[in-house]
C-alpha cells in the first residue's frame, strides 16, 4: 500500500461510524470522484476487480443478453466464468484484433450474430484501458468506439484496472476519456495502483446504478466496514497520488523498456503505452531470472512474451537488478553496465 492510503486508513480506523457506507469518508470519497471526473457520477466501492466488472456490465445487461470484448480481456480470460456466473448465463462475444484495442470492425464482426430470440443479444461493448496487453485507447478511439456502440444500442463498460496508468500515459483529463467520449460506466481499479484492495464502480449515467447497492449485497461485495475501502480512495484521490503513482509506474516501464535493448535476443512484442513492457525472451533466459526469483506471467496474450509490470513503487535500482540478471543469463561474461 502507497503511504497516503496507510495514513487514510489509520486516520478512519480512529472511530466508529455507521456501517455500509453511510458514513463521512464514504461521502468525502464519492465528492473527490465527482471532481475527479467534473461530474455528478454515481460511486460504489468493491473489494475486487473481478467484482466490479461483473456488477457493472450485470447492471447493463439480463441473462439473455451479450457482451462484446476482446478475446484477450481479462473478462474473458481470466475470470473464471464470472461473467456469466454473476449475469446467470450471459454471454461474452469475443472478438479479436493484435494488440489488444478493439476498432469499428472487430465490434462490428462480433455483433453480426444472429439476432433472432435462439440467439443472446449484444447488448453491452467492453473496453480494457490500459489493456491486456499494455496498450492504450486514445481519447479519439475511444470516442469512436462508443459511437459504434451507439448506433448498435450497446452500453459501453470500461474495465479501468490501469485507468490511472492510461490517463496519465494520455495527458488528457478522466472526464475527456470516459463520460465525455461516450463511456457509461467505469470500472476503476485501485488495487494495481497503491490501494489495498478496492476498485470503484462509477456510474456515469446514473440510471443504469439502480440497484447496484442490492447486486453487492446479493454477490457478497457489500462491505459493512465501508469505510476501509472508500478511505483508501480520499487516500489516493485527495491530492493526486492516484496520478503521480500511475506517472511513475509508466516512467519505470519506459526505463525498462530502454534497458531491455541492451540485452541480446529480447524483443518488445507490443508498444509500450502504460507500465506493462511484454518482451519476448531467449528461453534459456527467462528460465535462469525465473530461477533468481524474478515472476511474471508468459501467458498472457499470444506469443508467450514475458509480462513485466511496474508498480507505483518500483525503482530504477529494482528495474537494474533485473536487468543485471538478464544479461548475466544471456552472455555470463558481460558485466552489466
Ligand atoms: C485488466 C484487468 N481487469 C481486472 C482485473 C482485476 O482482477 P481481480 O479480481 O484479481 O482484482 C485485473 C487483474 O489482474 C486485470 O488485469
Amino acid at each position: 500500500m502507497c503511504p497516503e492510503v496507510m495514513a487514510a486508513l489509520v486516520e478512519a480506523n480512529a472511530h466508529h461510524v455507521p456501517g455500509y457506507g453511510d458514513d463521512p469518508w464514504t461521502r468525502r470519497a464519492e465528492r473527490l470522484f465527482r471532481d475527479v471526473f467534473e461530474t455528478d457520477c454515481e460511486v460504489f466501492f468493491v473489494f475486487n476487480g473481478t467484482a466490479s466488472n461483473c456488477l457493472a456490465l450485470w447492471s447493463l445487461c439480463e441473462s439473455f443478453h451479450g457482451v462484446i470484448c476482446h478475446r484477450h480481456s481479462h473478462i474473458e480470460t481470466d475470470e473464471c466464468g464470472a461473467p456469466g456466473f454473476f449475469m446467470h448465463g450471459v454471454t461474452l462475444l469475443p472478438a479479436d484484433t493484435i494488440g489488444g484495442k478493439l476498432d469499428e470492425q472487430a465490434v462490428r464482426a462480433a455483433h453480426q450474430t444472429r439476432h433472432d430470440f435462439h440467439a443472446p443479444q449484444p447488448r453491452a461493448l467492453s473496453l480494457t484501458q490500459a489493456t491486456e496487453l499494455g496498450t492504450v485507447y486514445t481519447t479519439s478511439e475511444i470516442g469512436a468506439l462508443s459511437a459504434v456502440a451507439r448506433e448498435l444500442k450497446l452500453s459501453v463498460h470500461m474495465d479501468g484496472a490501469r485507468f490511472s496508468n492510461a490517463v496519465a500515459s494520455l495527458t488528457v483529463s478522466p472526464a475527456e476519456v470516459t463520460w465525455r467520449a461516450g463511456v457509461d460506466v467505469l470500472s476503476f481499479g485501485g488495487t494495481k495502483n497503491g490501494a489495498g484492495m478496492g476498485e470503484a464502480v462509477v456510474f456515469f449515467d446514473r440510471e443504469r446504478a439502480d440497484n447496484f447497492r442490492r447486486r453487492c449485497k446479493q454477490s457478497g461485495q457489500l462491505a459493512s466496514k465501508m469505510r476501509f475501502l472508500s478511505a483508501q480512495w480520499v487516500g489516493l484521490l485527495e491530492n493526486g497520488a492516484w496520478l503521480r503513482y500511475a506517472e511513475h509506474s509508466n516512467r519505470m516501464a519506459a526505463y525498462l523498456e530502454r534497458q531491455l535493448e541492451r540485452v541480446p535476443g529480447a524483443k518488445i512484442s507490443f508498444p509500450r503505452e502504460a507500465n506493462a513492457v511484454f518482451v519476448s525472451l531467449p528461453e534459456e533466459a527467462a528460465a535462469a531470472v525465473a530461477s533468481k526469483g524474478w515472476r511474471f506471467y508468459n501467458d498472457v496474450g499470444p506469443g508467450g512474451a514475458a509480462r513485466l509490470m511496474c508498480a507505483w513503487d518500483t525503482t530504477e535500482s529494482d528495474v537494474d537488478a533485473f536487468i543485471a540478471d538478464l544479461l548475466s543469463a544471456v552472455s555470463p561474461n558481460v558485466t552489466p553496465g
